[in-house]
């Protein structure tokens, strides 16, 4: 596999070309950002402790039968994956509230929700990734509406496969961001599944092991990531 040009340079990952027009590689660096860029960092070991992460869930998802765009790891920071034509939406999920939706509902962190709701941003960085409904996404011709319900129903479907999979390393799964792409003509989960992209709560003491560590300034960030996977059976060597 021959990694060819960068197409496209994102927060904490570069995707590349390669010379098979159907395989990007994922790469994913050390770096780290919060608040839309506001806040970055670089902190050793994180790409390839998210890489590892990734393709260990993306795994375990697809064999729960949620296709993915996971080919194989191709070295500690780098992943081969299928090229989708993604689509520009973020699908959240949340069991436990936090984050924007304390801010915006004005409600406290912490609270079990049920059943477990569902948000969908417009992956724009300029306007701050704006909460958008389904109409939105069908109106501006984001993504077909077949293609909008088999989002929701995978997203959900991620949410049953990994919340019991986490619960059974004593962590609790608070929320987490998909993204979405089309490859012959099929939904398949693109992206990536990391702690820089969920929440993830200790069940006993609800100490937060995620980038909620990076974004609060509470340290151990890495450490965190790398503990959960341990606790899931990655294996980081
Ligand atoms: O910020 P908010 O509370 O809406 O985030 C919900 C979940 O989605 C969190 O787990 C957060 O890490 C993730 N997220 C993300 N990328 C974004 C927005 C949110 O990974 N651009």
């Amino acid at each position: 596999m021959e990694k060819r040009e960068e197409l496209y340079k994102g927060k904490a990952k570069s995707v590349y070309t390669t010379d098979d027009p159907d395989r990007l590689i994922l790469y994913f660096r050390n770096d780290t950002s919060a608040f839309d860029g506001k806040k970055t960092a670089q902190l050793d070991r994180k790409g390839m402790v998210n890489n590892k992460f990734n393709a260990y869930i993306m795994q375990k998802l697809e064999e729960a039968g949620i296709p993915t765009q996971m080919d194989r790891l191709l070295s500690d920071q780098e992943s081969l994956v299928k090229r989708l034509d993604m689509v520009p939406v973020e699908c959240v999920v949340r069991n436990i509230s936090a984050g924007s939706i304390c801010r915006r509902l004005g409600v406290q962190e912490g609270l079990d929700l049920n059943p477990p709701t569902f948000e969908f941003f417009l992956k724009n960085d300029d306007l701050g990734d704006p909460m958008i409904n389904e109409y939105h996404i069908e109106s501006f011709g984001w993504a077909k509406a077949e293609y909008i319900e088999v989002m929701k129903e995978l997203t959900f479907k991620v949410n049953d496969v990994l919340k019991a999979l986490f619960a059974e390393a004593g962590l609790l799964l608070v929320d987490y961001k998909l993204e979405f792409g089309i490859y012959k003509g099929r939904v398949v989960l693109g992206d990536e599944f990391t702690p820089d992209g969920c929440r993830l709560w200790d069940k006993d003491t609800r100490e937060k092991l995620d980038k909620d560590r990076f974004r609060q300034g509470l340290g151990g960030v890495v450490e965190a990531y790398e503990a959960v996977g341990q606790r899931l059976g990655v294996n980081f060597d």
